[in-house]
Parts: structure tokens; C-alpha cells; sequence
């Protein structure tokens, strides 16, 4: 059986689990808190900091292929084990390209693919200095994670809110959709990719409110879409799943934002909605075997479910029964214990032919359930 190590021990790594059981694989998982939603679904837990050297590469010697369910991972570890014959999902060079945001905006100029017009700025200063360039949206070039590394800045006055470690000072885009695109590349450069999906965001909160699978965009922009993300994706040379985000402006253009090296939010509803998920497909890419098919089974919405705000301490999930009465929903804990406000606790999946009653069932789905804290 193939040794296996996942990096990170979060929610895309316990369905990732939740999949392997399906194959012949023997599953490692790192990760610093023996209470992580992966801990207790892989062969093999150990204990360890996923950006230190040595914890790594300690981990990676003697398993046969590793997988990451976030970038901030030792990069130089995984170079060392990779030389040695240890196939690294993705490949540590592509990692290395997308982990650092300047790197990737850099990449994007490189390759002609189109991405928001950005400056780099090292230091406040700098920032002040592109006052011309806004308004704007200012990313960390590492360490941002979940819109935690990003800040709009549309005049002069909000400057305060800027980064003083190096970032992107990236131009507003007037955007109409958010569109998220998995693309699956196997040992051999087989691709296959997903229907594209929506996101549809809360405007007074700045959060994902739901998405739908397929995206509500003509063919002729699905068409671009695929081609811009393939094109994104071909270009890191590296087997494993990939997830690129991108917007569509009031004017139709279509810009990459973000990419992603691995399984991704954004393809939740796939474990249910489509034939293969993105979970099974990394699988059967790390396993040698043939591409799933990513085809959707029926339209899905997806609900991320979020620790309510003011509610911080051990979670009471509420409303799972009144939730489970529906025939179309499917419901995913990620067995954290602890809830806090705004933290993604689990996700919920509905199916149905009609884009309205997904719609509106997701709604609803928000209400029926809640994530508190015990009293
Ligand atoms: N250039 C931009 N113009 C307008 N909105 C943006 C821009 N860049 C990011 N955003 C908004 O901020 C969100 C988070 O930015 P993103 O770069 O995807 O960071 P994260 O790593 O937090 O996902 C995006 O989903 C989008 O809503
Ligand atoms: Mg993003």
C-alpha cells in the first residue's frame, strides 16, 4: 500500500481522510493539535509544526507521496524529500510560485494570464507613495489566510489599514461574479476540469454567503474561464487538484484573483453533486489512476457553516435535526470542538434541479442551523 502524508490537519484534510478510506492507501497526517479535525481519520498521527524544516522533512522521509491542505508548509523540506524520490502533490516548485502573492502576481504577468493590474509595495511608505493607484485592495504577499491578509483601500484616508510587510497593491476591480475553477492534472498532464462554480457574497458582511454549482454565466464565458484557468494550471508543470479564482467585471472581462495548489472551498458540494469529488480525484491522482469524472450530478448550493458571532467556547450545533428532515441536504462537521465567531466549523450541501429553490433553501439552511457555544 502507498504511504501517504497529508500537511495540516484542518477540514480539507479530513475529508481527504473521509475519501482515502475508499483505496488502498495507508494515511500520515502532521499537524500541531492532536485534536484537529484529521486526527483521528488517518493511520497515523504525528505531532509537529508544518512550517518548521526538520518537523517535515522527519515526516516525509520513508512515505511514498504527500499532499498539502495549506500552503504555509515548509517549502525547502519538501524540495530535500521530493530530490529523494518522494512525490510531492503539488510540486514544491508550483507551491513556491503560488504561496507568496507577489510571486503569483509575477507569474500571472509572466504567462500573459489576465489578473488585476498591481504594484509591489515593501513598506508603508511605499504604499503612500501609490495613493494614484486606488482604490485598490492590498494583499500579504504570505501568511494571509481566509481574507485575514487582505485590505480594500479606496482613498487616501483608509491608508492606515495598509500592510507594512511586503504585499500587492492590486486595482479594484468592479466586479459583477466571483467564479471558482478546479482543474485536476494527473501524473501523466491528463487534465480534467470542474463545471465552474459562484460565490456569492454577503455585502454588508465581506463573507462567502453560499455557491452555486454551475456558476449562472453563458457559455461563451464558461469558455474563457476553462481556458484562462487551464492555462493558469498548466503552466506550475505540477500533477494535483487546483483551485483558481477568478472575477467577472460588469464589462465581461474575466481576471484570475487567487489559485490555490490544492483541494479548496470551493469544491465542497462536489462530494455529493458530482461523480467524482475533488477529494476522490486527488486519490486517484496520487494513486496512478484514471481521472474521475467531474461532471456535476445534479446543481448544488453550498453553505459554509460559521461559528456565530459572540459565541466563543465549546460548540452546541442547533437545528440539526429540523436540517436533516430535508431530503436534498447533507450536512459535514468538521469535529472542532471549540466554535468562535466567523470560525468555518462545517459546510452544508443541498441539492436540486432549480436554482431558486437552491437559493432559497440556502437561506434558509443558514437559519435552521447555528453553531454556539455550550452555556
Ligand atoms: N482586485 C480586487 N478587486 C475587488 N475585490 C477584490 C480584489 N481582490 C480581492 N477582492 C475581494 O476580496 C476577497 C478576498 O481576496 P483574495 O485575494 O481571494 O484573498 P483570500 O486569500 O483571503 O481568499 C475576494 O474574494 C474578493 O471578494
Ligand atoms: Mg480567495
Amino acid at each position: 500500500m502507498l504511504k501517504v502524508g497529508i500537511l495540516g490537519g484542518g477540514q480539507l484534510g479530513r475529508m481527504l481522510l473521509q475519501s482515502a478510506a475508499n483505496y488502498p492507501v495507508e494515511t500520515f497526517v502532521l499537524e500541531n493539535d492532536e485534536n484537529c479535525p484529521s486526527a483521528h481519520l488517518c493511520h497515523h498521527f504525528t505531532k509537529g509544526d508544518i512550517r518548521s524544516f526538520d518537523d517535515v522533512y522527519r515526516f516525509g522521509k520513508g512515505l511514498d507521496a504527500i499532499a498539502i491542505e495549506i500552503e504555509s508548509v515548509n517549502e525547502q523540506a519538501l524540495e530535500k524529500l521530493e530530490a529523494e524520490g518522494v512525490a510531492i502533490y503539488p510540486r514544491p516548485a508550483a507551491l513556491r510560485t503560488i504561496k507568496n502573492k507577489i510571486a503569483q502576481k509575477e507569474y500571472y504577468r509572466e504567462r500573459n494570464i489576465p489578473s488585476p493590474d498591481f504594484v509591489i509595495t515593501r513598506n508603508l511608505d511605499e504604499v503612500k507613495q501609490y495613493s494614484v493607484f486606488l482604490p485598490a485592495v492590498h494583499k500579504l504577499a504570505e501568511g494571509g489566510y481566509d481574507g485575514r491578509g487582505v485590505q480594500v483601500i479606496r482613498s487616501e484616508n483608509e491608508l492606515s489599514r495598509a500592510f507594512a510587510a511586503p504585499s500587492v497593491l492590486e486595482k479594484m476591480v468592479d466586479i459583477h461574479k466571483e467564479i471558482a475553477q478546479i482543474v485536476a492534472v494527473d501524473q501523466r498532464g491528463g487534465i480534467v476540469m470542474y463545471p465552474p462554480v459562484e460565490m456569492v457574497f454577503d455585502q454588508e458582511l465581506n463573507l462567502l454567503d453560499y455557491q452555486l454549482s454551475p456558476a449562472g454565466i453563458t457559455d461563451d464565458i464558461k469558455a474563457r474561464v476553462e481556458n484562462i484557468a487551464l492555462d493558469a494550471v498548466k503552466g506550475l508543470r505540477s500533477a494535483g487538484v487546483f483551485a483558481v479564482e477568478l472575477f467577472l467585471d460588469r464589462e465581461q472581462r474575466i481576471y484570475v484573483n487567487e489559485m490555490a495548489p490544492r483541494v479548496h472551498n470551493s469544491g465542497h458540494h462536489t462530494i455529493e453533486g458530482n461523480y467524482s469529488s475533488q477529494f476522490d480525484m486527488l486519490w486517484r491522482i496520487i494513486l496512478g489512476y484514471p481521472l474521475g469524472n467531474p461532471s456535476g450530478i445534479l446543481p448544488a448550493a453550498l453553505v459554509n457553516l460559521l461559528g456565530e458571532p459572540g459565541q466563543e467556547g465549546d460548540a452546541d450545533y442547533q437545528g440539526l435535526p429540523e436540517a436533516l428532515q430535508r431530503s436534498n441536504v447533507f450536512i459535514h462537521l468538521y469535529g472542532k470542538r471549540q466554535t468562535k465567531p466567523g470560525r468555518k466549523m462545517g459546510h452544508v450541501t443541498i441539492l436540486g434541479k432549480d436554482k431558486e429553490t437552491l437559493v432559497h433553501d440556502a437561506h434558509a439552511l443558514k437559519q435552521i442551523i447555528k453553531i454556539r457555544a455550550k452555556k
